[in-house]
């Protein structure tokens, strides 16, 4: 990955944090994007040269092009674009969710990785060359008790990888979804409104994923030759199952 050019989206925790370390160990230059700027310089800081810290919410699609394209010249012509910013606020059934918060996993999740997309492809497009990665989730097919809109979210995302890498073929730009299980980072935490105890609770008596686990996945995607396209990847801890509704009964 030497010589290359990864932007990461949501870089200020989890999933993409381990990813962007992981691209810049193996050589990249990498753009930590997210919003909150203190981690982004404290990461930035500890990664060195090759990382560039992007304060950024990818909700504003109108400064996305513009702050892409303001990035410093070593960093500008993006080869990878991570879309991994993302979340689930709540548990609650429909009739009762919040709808901002609806709002904002729709704009999180689905709108702002429009944006991000339509603002690399055309340098991957006149490059021909470039790889975009969109972090799926199992939520796409695997519905659960208030998963509705996030679930919902990820299904978009998942229908979007596939329809993108049809738009793209013959181009020398890969798309691949990665369509993780449970991964232990701070999303149980920003669905639970902060409350760790609770978020504890999600991966109590079983070994998750960890976000280095997923990051692995999507450097090998990146590391294979030009005409080979990972469509999806799809992993879970050993210990999860599908689920958890298997069958409601009438007595409990
Ligand atoms: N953890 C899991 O079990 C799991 C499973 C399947 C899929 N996923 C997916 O993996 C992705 C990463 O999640 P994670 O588990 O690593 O959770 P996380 O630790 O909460 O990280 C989420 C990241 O998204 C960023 N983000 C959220 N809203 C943003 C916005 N409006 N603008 C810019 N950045 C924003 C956050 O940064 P700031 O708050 O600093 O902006 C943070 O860096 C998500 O798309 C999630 O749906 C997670």
């Amino acid at each position: 990955m030497v010589g290359q050019t990864v932007l990461v989206t949501g870089a200020t925790s989890g999933i993409g944090l381990a990813t962007a370390e992981r691209f810049v160990a193996a050589g990249a230059r990498v753009v930590l994007l997210g919003r909150r700027g203190d981690r982004l310089a404290e990461f930035t800081r500890k990664l060195g040269d090759r990382a560039h810290a992007l304060v950024l919410d990818v909700r504003d699609h109108v400064r996305v092009a513009s702050a892409l394209a303001a990035l410093p010249d070593a960093f500008r012509a993006i080869d990878v674009l991570v879309n991994n910013a993302g979340l689930a606020l709540g548990l609650s059934s429909l009739e009762t969710i919040d709808f901002e918060d609806c709002t904002q996993m729709i704009e999180t999740n689905c709108a702002a990785v429009l944006a991000m997309n339509r603002a690399v492809l055309p340098g991957m497009r006149a490059r021909d060359r470039g790889h975009i990665i969109h972090m799926g989730s199992i939520a796409s097919h695997v519905a659960y008790p208030g998963g509705n809109v996030y679930c919902a979210t990820k299904a978009f995302v998942h229908q979007l990888s596939q329809s993108m890498k049809a738009d793209l073929a013959g181009t020398g730009v890969r798309v691949t979804c990665i369509e993780p299980g449970m991964v232990e980072t701070e999303f149980s935490e920003v669905r639970f409104s902060g409350d760790k105890t609770k978020a504890a609770s999600v991966y109590r008596g079983m070994k998750p994923l960890t976000p280095a686990d997923i990051a692995e996945a999507v450097f090998w995607c990146c590391t294979l030759p030009a005409h080979v396209n990972v469509n999806l990847i799809e992993l879970m801890p050993t210990a999860q199952g599908f689920g958890p509704t298997i069958v409601k009964r009438v007595d409990g």
